[in-house]
């Protein structure tokens, strides 16, 4: 039986015999599968390693402090973080198709990475999280035609243009194989039980413009509805949930005055590796009781809905 402890040492082994003596470097994207890469590859070959946090300000509340504290404090990895939230929201002003958001966010991360490689000396290897749904689904759509759904960012691309070979040391795992090998080394449980969090952020659960306005509601919504989850002990149960700030505005009745805001989607799903899902199905109660504080707390939206939809037909983000 192939355990955790076996694997780790194996790839170890194998990233040594990989590496050599040469210089790795490592996108970290805030999530779970990139933390996992960097502290394996971490093991093997210790300050051969450096990480690039590229934060493009998409993330979610206190989501970049949570991933440079893990790596500076909690293990002591070297990390060059970049703020470059300026940068991305200024190139996705005005963009609203879908695709050329990834297209924009995917190319704009690559420059600042690649800029940030350079200042650093450069690197013969790059590392990634890629895990292997990734490697599926960035080829073909399950059961389809040959089409790409959706172009993940964190897939392809910056090798080819960078001249690096890539260390990917979680190929062949899914999505739970991966908290198991980070429970195995020693990440925080907090840190591995996460939901995963898509490469291009927020922007993908913004349909329409993205804006500093638009992101700043949609963490607020979004921390009050994992919040609530969190405290219903409900946050392990669910594969992934997340609030998308939708472009529709609807009318709405706020004390004695009429309002004219947003409509807030909620979305959980339950799910084995991503690739199919189902709609999660909350407690009576809870779901009101989330509208009822977004629509108080949250200025800019007046309405909520719940996303039913499993996947397919739908996806699990909305763009
Ligand atoms: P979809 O929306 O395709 O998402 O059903 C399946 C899973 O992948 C995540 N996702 C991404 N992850 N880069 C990532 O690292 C991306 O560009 C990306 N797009 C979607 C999504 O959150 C879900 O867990």
């Amino acid at each position: 039986d192939w355990t955790m402890a076996e694997f780790r040492q194996a790839k170890i082994a194998e990233i040594r015999a990989q590496v050599g003596s040469g210089k790795v470097i490592c996108g970290l994207s805030g999530g779970v599968d990139s933390a996992v890469a960097a502290v394996l590859i971490h093991e093997a070959i210790g300050e051969q390693l450096t990480c690039v946090f590229v934060d493009h300000g998409l993330m979610r509340s206190g989501e970049a402090e949570q991933v440079v504290g893990l790596f500076r404090n909690h293990y002591n990895i070297p990390l060059v973080h970049v703020n470059a939230e300026t940068l991305f929201l200024a190139g996705l002003a005005g963009v609203t198709d879908p695709e050329a958001k990834r297209k924009f966010i995917g190319k704009t991360f690559i420059d600042v990475f690649e800029e940030e490689a350079r200042k650093i000396g450069g690197a013969d290897f790059l590392a990634q999280g890629t895990l292997y749904p990734d490697v599926i689904e960035s080829v073909s759509f399950t059961g389809g035609p040959s089409v790409t759904i959706k172009s993940h960012h964190n897939v392809g691309g910056l090798p080819e243009r960078m001249n690096m070979k890539l260390v990917e040391p979680l190929r062949e795992l899914f999505k739970d194989e991966v908290r198991a090998l980070g429970r195995e080394l020693g990440l925080p449980e907090q840190f591995v039980g996460r939901h995963p969090f898509p490469g291009p952020g927020l922007a993908i659960r913004i349909p329409g413009e993205v804006t500093r306005e638009r992101c700043d509601i949609l963490r607020k919504a979004d921390a009050i509805y994992l919040e609530e989850i969190r405290n219903a002990g409900l946050y392990d149960a669910i594969w992934q949930a997340f609030a998308v700030l939708t472009p529709v505005r609807t009318v709405g009745v706020m004390g004695d005055g009429r309002t004219y805001d947003s409509v807030l989607a909620l979305r959980a799903v339950t799910s084995i590796d991503g690739m199919t899902a189902e709609a999660f199905e909350f407690p009576g109660g809870f779901l009101p009781r989330v509208a009822t504080r977004i629509v108080n707390e949250v200025r800019g939206v007046n309405r909520v809905a719940y996303d039913y939809t499993s996947k397919p037909p739908g996806t699990i983000e909305w763009e």
